[in-house]
């Protein structure tokens, strides 16, 4: 695709919560860049809301076809239910358009197999949403890791101790398999084991344990798991939706120092501590702590990343590989809470029944507090 000049034309399909906090907001913070010309949304008075905050030159539509057929965007920004995500996703790539789509991207590895064809025919591209990534302390703590200057990591711990009441799983897609793919593992950590993938690279081997202990949910409202990577370092997983006292943090012993973020939805520079070993000098730990101008991680950062890959003609971050390590990473850890062994990187592909569904079959039956139980 070749980028032009001047400002892209974008969609965004559902107009619920997340696009009204999160991506309008990003709309507007890169207004010189991209234009809102329209939105989608099934619910006339979701649609009519929001197109009295975004502006009433916002083309209304009730169908994603229909849209896309009018307007012919450049760039459309998904925030719908999860089950949707592939069908939307694929119909804009078709159109030509590129996707930045919620988390998770799509249900399963086979649906993601499905969108990366799309992108193939389309030479469009689709990214997920994972805006932790983008924040600047993430990108300093990366740079940081991946170049070596921490020393190897080691240890790491992944939390998301979050809550959720009835209220919350009221909504009918939420807690289901077909609608959300799963529990707090698809729908809630997931921005966390993301952040720490991307800060830790590959991963070679998963074993894990879910449960539903609370809530009248089909998927799991906890899951656990331990992960080895492939430079050596371990690491625990932590994804719950049962904390009262909830948190989100990252945290990566490597021989020369502990880098930690804790945050609740959302980081700062501020949020990000390095703790060095005994042995290293006060000179070099000062230049860990400079990560430049602060930029919060969220859907403007993120877009940002997004425009500016679209400007150099590119595949924009949050694609493709990016993008099915994340899913894959899910995958391998229902499929070991559900089997109850430890699931090897690329080993789930077609023909395994964890590559069509994240439950692999185990959902309808399971009690939800043990493996593979009825
Ligand atoms: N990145 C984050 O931090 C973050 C936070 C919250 C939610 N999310 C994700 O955002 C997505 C939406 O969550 P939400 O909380 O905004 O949900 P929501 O229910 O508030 O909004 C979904 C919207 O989609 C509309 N919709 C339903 N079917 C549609 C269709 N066929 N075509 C067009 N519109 C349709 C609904 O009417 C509703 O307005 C989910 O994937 C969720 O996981 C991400």
């Amino acid at each position: 695709m070749t980028p032009s000049s001047g400002r892209r034309r974008a969609a965004v399909i559902g107009t619920g919560a997340i696009v009204v906090g999160g991506h309008l907001p990003a709309l507007r913070a890169h207004a010189d860049r991209v234009e809102l010309v329209a939105a989608v949304d099934v619910d006339p008075g979701r649609l009519d809301a929001f197109r009295a905050e975004a502006g009433e030159e916002v083309v209304g539509f009730a169908s994603t076809e229909a849209m896309l057929d009018a307007v012919r965007p450049d760039l459309v920004l998904i925030g719908t239910p999860p089950s949707l995500h592939r069908e939307q996703i694929v119909a804009a790539l078709k159109a030509g358009a590129w996707v930045l789509c919620e988390k998770p991207l799509c249900l399963s590895l086979a649906e993601y197999d499905e969108i990366a064809a799309a992108e193939t025919a389309s030479g469009a591209y689709a990214s997920v949403i994972f805006q932790h990534r983008y924040g600047s302390g993430a990108v300093r703590a990366r740079e940081l890791i991946r170049s070596g200057e921490l020393g190897a990591p080691l240890v790491a711990h992944c939390q998301t101790t979050w809550h959720r009441d009835a209220g919350y799983y009221s909504v009918p897609w939420r807690g289901r398999w077909d609608t959300e793919g799963g529990g707090p593992t698809m729908g809630h950590g997931i921005h966390q084991y993301d952040l720490l993938l991307h800060l830790l690279g590959e991963w070679e081997e998963v074993q894990a344990m879910a449960a539903r202990l609370v809530h009248d949910t089909e998927s799991e409202d906890v899951s656990t798991a331990l992960v080895r990577f492939a430079g050596g370092a371990l690491a625990t997983v932590v994804n719950s939706v049962l904390s009262p006292d909830e948190v989100s943090r990252v945290r990566v012993d490597c021989a020369a120092a502990t880098v930690e973020v804790t945050h609740l939805y959302g980081h700062r520079n501020a949020d990000w501590v390095y703790t060095p070993a005994p042995h290293v000098a006060r000179e070099r730990v000062a230049a860990w702590r400079e990560a430049g101008v602060d930029v919060p991680s969220s859907h403007t950062a993120q877009l940002g990343y997004v425009l500016d890959a679209w400007d150099a003609g590119v595949r924009p971050p949050g694609s493709g590989r990016e993008a099915r390590d994340t899913l894959e990473f899910a995958a391998a850890l229902y499929k070991a809470a559900f089997t109850g062994r430890a699931v090897r990187a690329g080993e789930i592909g077609p023909g395994d029944s964890f590559y069509e569904v994240m439950h692999g079959g185990f959902g309808e039956t399971w009690s939800g507090r043990g493996v593979g139980r009825a």
